[in-house]
């Protein structure tokens, strides 16, 4: 289903290093190594209950009777799966109903007051989704929604309320339980950014009408394929080694390159994964994406000629498509290319970048994925979270946690009032005075 090429470094190369892929395998697989109580990801599709399943495909295909709207409240981990998959499966133009709406992962006013305007006269559910249930964008978004449910239903608003979190903890549990509202969980073991596999991801996309369970079906055959701590047999790892070198040899950056409109969100997601699971004690891989062709007119300069410090891994994965040039009467010196399919032309813009890119010193690492389809974009993430969590290991870090965010929250509590926060506030406050910022 997937195949990883054109590593700068052989399999000789690379087996070099099998001795600490292995050390670090078997600790994952022991659940000895750093953040080991956040590995449930690695089994989590293929031991995903069936009754939960059938739950969650029967409340999501109620609502799909029933509802223009749903509108997802989450942040991070809580959305960005669901958000890339809508987008890839989907079709880009004039998506059926439900539709599937995204809030509560900013902090834009203006995004709020539209969003409720676009809500009037629409019948709208709301899933919000906080494993910790104390994310302060979430919930504020979920105050609007609730607020607005309220208005128009009274006491019956919970009904049209789904809530997914921890099974025990947090104060959206709380809420839960006062409240009625019906819910899914947060497995304990698995931290935002690998929950795409749980109720996380899985909701959403049900409410959708994508295919839950070819989805789970991908990412339990990539379990499988990417079980082997020997670098022969295992893409990811081969994958995760290739980007550690190059990070050793001063390539900091990583470009992540896609040629279908439909995988933007995707990139995000993939950006979410490597930069909070790696970005940490002042090192890691910084990742970026661009979105093929449309990005090599407007940073195709740079990756060509700028400074050597990134580079490349494309992802070959168009959705299907036989569309051919037609014969059109045009003064455009395309005549050449009537007639031939417009995908082939897309491999070919891709490969004719590889080797420019390359010959500028830019490795370029590929994926190549053979289908388009909810099964293999749930192998593809499973591919990628095996080789994140490695490659942060190599890195010497934690995969899971994610204390550089926390700096930010302090502050932002402390000057919004928070009384937790109180002693900051002042010293926050002073700064901000010196520095001519208020
Ligand atoms: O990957 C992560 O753990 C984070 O990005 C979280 O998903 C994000 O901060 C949202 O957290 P929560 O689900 O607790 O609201």
């Amino acid at each position: 289903m997937l195949n990883f090429k054109n590593s700068p470094y052989s399999l000789e190369e690379l087996e070099k290093h099998q001795a600490k892929i292995t050390a670090i395998h078997t600790s994952m697989e022991a659940r000895t190594s750093l953040g080991a109580e956040y590995l449930g990801w690695l089994k989590a599709a293929s031991t995903f209950e069936e009754k939960e399943l059938k739950r969650l495909i029967q409340l999501a295909s109620k609502i799909r009777e029933e509802a223009d709207l749903l509108v997802v409240a989450g942040i991070g981990g809580s959305y960005l799966g669901a958000d890339a998959l809508i987008q890839a499966l989907k079709p880009t133009f004039g998506q059926d109903k439900p539709q599937i709406l995204f809030c509560g992962n900013n902090l834009s006013a203006a995004y709020m007051e539209e969003l409720l305007a676009y809500l009037e006269g629409k019948c709208f559910y709301v899933n919000v989704i906080s494993k910790s249930g104390r994310t302060v964008e979430t919930a504020l978004a979920f105050r609007f929604l609730k607020k607005e449910l309220t208005k128009r239903y009274g006491q019956e608003a919970g009904r049209y309320i789904i809530a997914t979190t921890d099974a025990k903890s947090g104060a959206l549990r709380r809420q839960v339980e006062e409240e009625g509202y019906k819910s899914f969980v947060v497995p304990q073991d698995i931290g935002g950014r690998y929950s795409v596999m749980s109720p996380v991801g899985l909701f959403p996309m049900a409410v959708a009408g994508l295919d839950v369970k070819g989805f789970l079906a991908g990412m339990t055959q990539a379990e499988k394929d990417f079980s082997s701590p020997k670098l022969e047999e295992n893409a990811a790892y081969r994958y995760a080694l290739t980007r550690r070198l190059l990070y050793k040899k001063g390539k900091i950056m990583e470009i992540l390159v896609t040629y279908e409109p439909a995988l933007e969100k995707f990139a995000e997601w993939y950006k979410q994964l490597f930069g909070e699971s790696e970005g940490k004690e002042e090192g890691g891989i910084f990742p970026v994406a661009v979105a093929n062709t449309t990005d090599l007119h407007s940073m195709g300069q740079i990756i060509q000629d700028g400074p050597k410090i990134f580079f490349e891994t494309v992802v070959d994965l168009s959705k299907p498509s036989s569309l051919v040039l037609p014969e059109v009467k045009a003064e455009d010196d395309l005549d050449y290319l009537q007639g031939q399919k417009i995908s082939g032309m897309t491999k070919k813009a891709l490969l004719a970048t590889l080797i420019a890119h390359e010959e500028a010193g830019v490795s370029n690492l590929l994926i190549e994925m053979e289908s388009y389809s909810e099964e293999s974009l749930g192998y593809l993430m499973y591919f990628m979270m095996r080789a994140c969590a490695m490659s942060a290991y190599l890195g010497g870090v934690n995969p899971f946690d994610q204390p550089g965010v926390e700096a930010y929250k302090n502050n932002m509590l402390a000057l919004l009032g928070n009384p937790n926060y109180k002693k900051y506030k002042a010293d926050i406050e002073k700064k901000l005075r010196e520095k001519n910022l208020v």
